[in-house]
C-alpha cells in the first residue's frame, strides 16, 4: 500500500512512522508514506496556503488551489500505475464520519490513499465538494490540525495489512475486531505483589481459556462500552447472558 499525507507541517511525521511495527512495514515494503508538503504548490513567492474567510470572522481558511493542485498532480502519477482501482482521497477532519476499526478494514483494502490533513479555521469547502471522496474525523474532539488524526488512520490501517503483524491472528483478538473490548492479558509472574493470574489461564485447557476470554470481552464491553453491545455479534446463550447482567444491574 502507498500512502500520500499532504500536510503544512511535514516535520510533525517524523516520529512515529519511525518505530515499532510500522518501520518493520516499510522495512519490509509493505507500506510506503510519502508526506507532501501543500506549501510546495503554492505559487507566490511567500507560500501562502491560507486566507481570510469570506463573509469574515476569526480565523484563516486553506486555500483550495494548492490542494487541488497537489491532490491532481499525485492523482495522474498514481493512476499511470498498473492495476490501480478507486482513488480515496480522505480529508481529516471533526467533520468527517467517525472513524473506527470497521472504517480502518474498508481503507486496508486500498492499494493507495491519500490523506489532506485540514487546519486553522477550516478548508474551503470547494475541496470537500469536488475533490475530496471522504471525510474522516477521530473523535468528538477538536485537534490542532488533521496531522494527529492522519496519524491515527495510517496506523490503525497499516496493522491490518497482511504480513505486518507478526502472525495473521494477532489482530483478530484486537479490541474492536471481534465488535467487542478484548479480554484481560497477563504474562509472567503468575503471583505479583498477591494478585494471582486467574487459574483457568494456568490450566492449559484451551477450550476453557476460549470460554473464559469471550466471557470477559462480553463483560468488559457491557462495563464499559455497552452501547457496542448492540452491534456485536453474539450467540442466543450470550444475549441472553448480557440481558440477565443487564437486569442485574
Ligand atoms: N482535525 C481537527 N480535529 C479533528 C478530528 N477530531 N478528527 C480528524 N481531524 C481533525
Amino acid at each position: 500500500m502507498q500512502i500520500h499525507i499532504l500536510t503544512l507541517f511535514p516535520e510533525m511525521f517524523q516520529g512515529p512512522f519511525n518505530t515499532g511495527i510500522f518501520q518493520r512495514a516499510i522495512d519490509r515494503k509493505l507500506v510506503r508514506v510519502s508526506i507532501h508538503n501543500i506549501r510546495d504548490y503554492t505559487h507566490d513567492k511567500h507560500h501562502t496556503a491560507d486566507d481570510y474567510a469570506y463573509g469574515g470572522g476569526a480565523g484563516m481558511v486553506l486555500k483550495p488551489e494548492p490542494i487541488f493542485e497537489a491532490v491532481e498532480s499525485l492523482k495522474s502519477e498514481i493512476q499511470g500505475e498498473e492495476g490501480v482501482g478507486a482513488l480515496p482521497i480522505i480529508l481529516l477532519t471533526p467533520k468527517g464520519r467517525l472513524f473506527s476499526q470497521e472504517i480502518g478494514g474498508e481503507l486496508s483494502k486500498y492499494s493507495h490513499l491519500i490523506l489532506i490533513c485540514g487546519h486553522y479555521e477550516g478548508i474551503d469547502e470547494r475541496v470537500h465538494q469536488h475533490l475530496v471522496t471522504d471525510e474522516i474525523s477521530i473523535g468528538d474532539y477538536v485537534l490542532s490540525g488533521g496531522e494527529l488524526a492522519a496519524m491515527v488512520v495510517v496506523d490503525a490501517v497499516v496493522r491490518l495489512l497482511p504480513g505486518v503483524l507478526g502472525s495473521e491472528v494477532s489482530a483478530v483478538d484486537d479490541s474492536h475486531a471481534t465488535g467487542l473490548l478484548e479480554y484481560p492479558q497477563y504474562t509472567r509472574p503468575a503471583e505479583y505483589r498477591g494478585w494471582s493470574v486467574p487459574e483457568v489461564l494456568l490450566s492449559g485447557n484451551h477450550s476453557q481459556i476460549a470460554k473464559w476470554r469471550r466471557e470477559q470481552s462480553i463483560l468488559r464491553t457491557l462495563e464499559r462500552r455497552p452501547e457496542l453491545l448492540d452491534k456485536a455479534s453474539l450467540s442466543s446463550e450470550e444475549r441472553k447472558l448480557v440481558d440477565r447482567l443487564k437486569g442485574e444491574a
